[in-house]
């Protein structure tokens, strides 16, 4: 067998987009009907945020939000049916999915070395035995795969409509025009960041 044939090709189908347009909800579907595994790359960049607060780092700190992305303990284990999201073996999956988790998110991912180290960690996740088709959300994969990239976008109104309800459902008091603003305001700071900035195409 040569190299070339030696190479695992993981396939891969990704879905891009900005925040709040449902590539969460969608990617879970579609992981679930194909039986691919899910890896969610804006997960990494939040949770990246979250060990900053536990470990007092400040989210400009590059080399040290870096330091942190390399070294991040997580894990994704499924409990009785429901996904679980572990940081240092502590359940984050609801502190990770607010607004100002978001937030916070989208300013490490600005930060060329958290992208550079997170990007690391997102190949060591699809290098995992069994890990041979796996959907993510987007990230420059600069290595050998199969890739089918979908972008799934809705407009900022649209987004901030849909977040206000799910808000609204989970019985929290939010304000549709502060959630559009908010969501302006990470749409300007993705698209516009100079490593890898967010973009239909
Ligand atoms: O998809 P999300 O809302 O969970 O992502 C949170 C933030 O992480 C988003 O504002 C931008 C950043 N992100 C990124 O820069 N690159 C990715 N591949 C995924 C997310």
């Amino acid at each position: 067998m040569n190299d070339h044939a030696a190479t695992l090709v993981v396939p891969v189908l990704t879905i891009d987009g900005p925040g709040g347009a449902g590539k969460g909800t969608i990617s879970g579907l579609v992981a679930e009907r194909l039986g691919w595994h899910l890896l969610d790359s804006g997960a990494l960049y939040r949770l990246t945020a979250q060990a900053a607060v536990k470990h007092n780092v400040a989210v400009d700190d590059e080399l040290e939000l870096a330091r942190l992305a390399e070294q991040l303990d997580v894990s994704f284990p499924v409990e009785d049916g429901q996904p679980r999201t572990l940081l240092e073996g502590e359940d984050v999956g609801q502190i990770i999915r607010t607004e100002q988790a978001g937030e916070r998110a989208s300013q490490v991912a600005a930060l060329p070395a958290v992208r550079q180290a997170l990007l690391q960690r997102q190949r060591d996740f699809a290098n995992l035995p069994g890990w041979w088709l796996t959907v993510v959300t987007w990230e420059r994969w600069s290595f050998l795969m199969h890739r089918s990239r979908f972008f799934l976008t809705a407009s900022a109104d649209e987004r901030a409509r849909r977040r206000y309800l799910q808000l609204q459902e989970a019985g929290v008091d939010a304000s549709l025009s502060s959630l559009l603003k908010e969501i302006q305001a990470r749409d300007a700071r993705d698209t516009q960041r100079s490593v890898a900035p967010l973009a239909g195409r």
